[in-house]
């Protein structure tokens, strides 16, 4: 495909899609098709030879709309909203045609200093503490994006179990990070998201789901209880993945009375607000986060409420120094002239 070519099919896909998105009431929303449908409609081996792209093209109403399930649908109920929107999309297409890949400031420093900026904005938006922000200039705070806010959730995991195995062997230097790790344990609700569970699985910590209330939001006191069993066995708890907003019932965990708890016990708090955080770009719903001055990492997903397309998550933290040293690798080839000095994503983040 050359740039005319390519001119010409960018408007057909446009149009497309503008077409779908304008007429999507009139499809049925989950697909009538079995596992396997797709198989026998394509061809078995790659082809050897390029297609004309009216064939490939074609095959999107003939082998891929069967198979939708139509997520932007009005009639879509099913596990949570994930709507985008025109601007989106095209923010979407800019980023492909510009193909920025930003894991050190020097790689593409407009797209750094933009996700820097954009991350205080959203801050900002929904009311966090200004600690979290990257302007702020006496602590190492600041956002990031992430996948999604499972990643986030082992991101911030990570960086506690950090923490807390270097806090113990400035005590215990005897002590190994595997023997620690071998007794960290992690705490969440009863109703929290199955990716706390799957971090602590990548993680290699014991998890212990706290019973919630009977509004199923986590009270201080039933974790109050459950660190001291923990600790009774000779289990280091290190961990706790407060859910505002829980997948099943949108049920708001206490952090006034979770704060002080993992205060004493130096515990990271790390908030999951997925689904919900969206609405605390409404004051009227910014007392559901009271307490998250405790907390040391939040996360949530644009891609969820406000109409930025799947995926995307906006991770901030307190202490970006604990996400270096959870993450610091520095090979030569990424190595320049202003590290340090300016924003290099990679060590917020899992990859590279
Ligand atoms: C509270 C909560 N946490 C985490 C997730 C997982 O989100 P993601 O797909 O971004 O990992 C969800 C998804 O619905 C959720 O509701």
């Amino acid at each position: 495909m050359d740039a005319d070519e390519f001119r010409q099919r960018g408007k057909e896909v446009i149009d497309f899609i503008a077409d779908y998105l304008t007429n999507i009431r009139s499809r049925r929303v989950f697909p009538n098709v079995k596992p396997g449908y797709m198989r026998p409609m394509i061809a078995d081996e790659a082809p050897k030879q390029g297609e004309p792209w009216e064939n490939i093209f074609n095959d999107i109403d003939r082998v891929i709309m069967p198979g939708i399930t139509h997520w932007e649908s009005p009639y879509m109920h099913a596990y949570f909203p994930a709507l985008n929107s025109y601007p989106s999309l095209l923010g979407d297409m800019l980023a492909n045609g510009l193909n920025q890949i930003g894991f050190t400031w020097a790689s593409s420093p407009a797209c750094t200093e933009l996700e820097t900026v954009v991350m205080d904005w959203l801050a900002k938006m929904i009311g966090l503490p200004n600690d979290f922000l990257h302007s702020q200039a006496d602590t190492t705070g600041g956002g990031v994006i992430q996948t999604t806010a499972s990643e986030a959730t082992l991101v911030a995991l990570l960086a506690a179990r950090k923490e807390v195995i270097r806090r113990i062997q400035s005590q215990f230097p005897y002590l190994s990070p595997a023997e620690i790790n071998g007794r960290l344990i992690a705490y969440c609700s009863d109703q929290a998201h199955s990716s706390v569970e799957k971090a602590c699985l990548i993680g290699l910590v014991k998890l212990h789901l706290v019973p919630s209330d009977d509004k199923l939001r986590l009270r201080g006191n039933a974790l109050r209880q459950a660190i001291a069993n923990d600790k009774e066995n000779g289990l280091i708890p290190f961990y706790l993945c407060a859910t505002l907003g829980t997948t099943g019932a949108c049920a708001f965990d206490n952090l006034v009375e979770l704060g002080p708890v993992c205060e004493r016990e130096h515990i990271w708090i790390h908030v999951d607000a997925a689904y919900a955080g969206s609405a605390f770009i409404c004051p009227e719903f910014r007392q559901l986060m009271n307490g998250v001055e405790f907390t040391q990492s939040f996360a949530f997903n644009p891609s969820k409420w406000m109409m930025v397309h799947f995926d995307c998550t906006a991770m901030w933290v307190k202490s970006s120094a604990a996400l270096h040293r959870a993450f610091n690798v520095d090979p030569l080839y990424l190595q320049h002239e202003n590290a340090g000095v300016a924003i290099d994503y990679m060590v917020m983040s899992i990859d590279q």
